[in-house]
């Protein structure tokens, strides 16, 4: 079974040519520089968790950050404390103008929330989202985009200049991360608005399980053209999520935040 997986990847590592006809020409310069998407298809994977944790490391660095939760859970607004049924990212998208609530002084979030499945957002232009935060006064956004949605997913993409792409050692994770690579690519072979640059998390990873063992670094070097990192399995994650606290107030020095840390100072010299 694990070698039938291993030629899958193998087969869909290949299927993506990852710089055809990139004119950078074509990228515009929008006055929010670092905007990072954080997608994976598949749920549970610790894309909130990884959102919520570098929104809390950029804010340490002097900057204002904004959260944009994309995810009709609003786990992302639950987890860094603000209302989670507040208007948000739904109202952004209908140019309603919603205000951002302020978790901590420097980190503000626009909560997700049932609106996002709404068939007037399901319907958008997958530029939409991009316009819409092209006039807001942040150093950098971070797009928490929601499992399984597609349309939403795309929206969040768009508006990045970099990605995240978050999966697990477990075979339909790393599906997922492939599929969501695969709309990158695209975006990028047709010089379409969207990331450049793209990274692959290997998340909640414990060494003393047999996969999580093998399977990131053969996934790594099948993906050899693609930044990869790695976040260990830590309870802090999951501790400062539950006491909704962002993760650089909660344990600055646990072995997740030095690990996102990493993440967070790649992501945001991309250009
Ligand atoms: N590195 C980690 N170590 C320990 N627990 C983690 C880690 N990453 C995530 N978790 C826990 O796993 C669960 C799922 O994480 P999270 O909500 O971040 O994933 P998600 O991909 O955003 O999920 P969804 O698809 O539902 O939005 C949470 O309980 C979280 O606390
Ligand atoms: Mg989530």
């Amino acid at each position: 079974m694990f070698y039938g997986f291993m030629f899958y990847l193998l087969e869909i590592a290949t299927s993506h040519d990852s710089m055809r006809n990139w004119n950078p020409s074509t990228q515009e310069i929008l006055m929010i520089k670092t905007r990072i998407a954080v997608a994976a298809r598949k749920g549970g994977v610790g894309k909130t968790s990884i959102a919520s944790g570098i929104a809390s490391i950029l804010i340490t660095k002097n900057k204002k950050i904004l959260v944009i939760d994309l995810d009709p859970q609003s786990n992302a607004a639950y987890a860094l404390g603000v209302d989670p049924t507040a208007p948000g990212t739904a109202e952004l998208l209908l140019g309603q103008n919603p205000t951002p609530l302020t978790a901590i002084p420097g980190l503000d979030v626009l909560p997700g929330g049932p609106n996002l499945t709404s068939q007037q957002i399901q319907s958008l232009h997958p530029e939409d989202l991009a316009d819409a935060i092209g006039s807001l006064d942040y150093d950098a956004v971070i797009l928490d985009c929601p499992p399984g949605n597609e349309s939403l997913e795309r929206l969040g993409i768009v508006a990045a200049n970099v990605a995240l792409v978050i999966t697990n050692a477990h075979p339909f994770a790393i599906m997922g991360a492939n599929r969501v690579m695969g709309v990158l690519d695209d975006y990028r072979s047709k010089s379409r608005r969207g990331p450049r640059e793209w990274a692959i998390v290997m998340s909640q990873v414990d060494e003393r399980r047999v996969l999580d063992k093998q399977l990131p670094q053969q996934l790594f070097d099948l993906y050899a053209h693609v930044k990869n990192f790695t976040i260990h399995q830590d309870v802090n994650i999951s501790q400062a999520g539950a006491q909704q606290l962002p993760l650089m107030e909660y344990a600055p020095k646990s072995r997740a935040a030095q690990e996102l840390m990493t993440i967070a100072d790649w992501a945001s010299k991309v250009q």
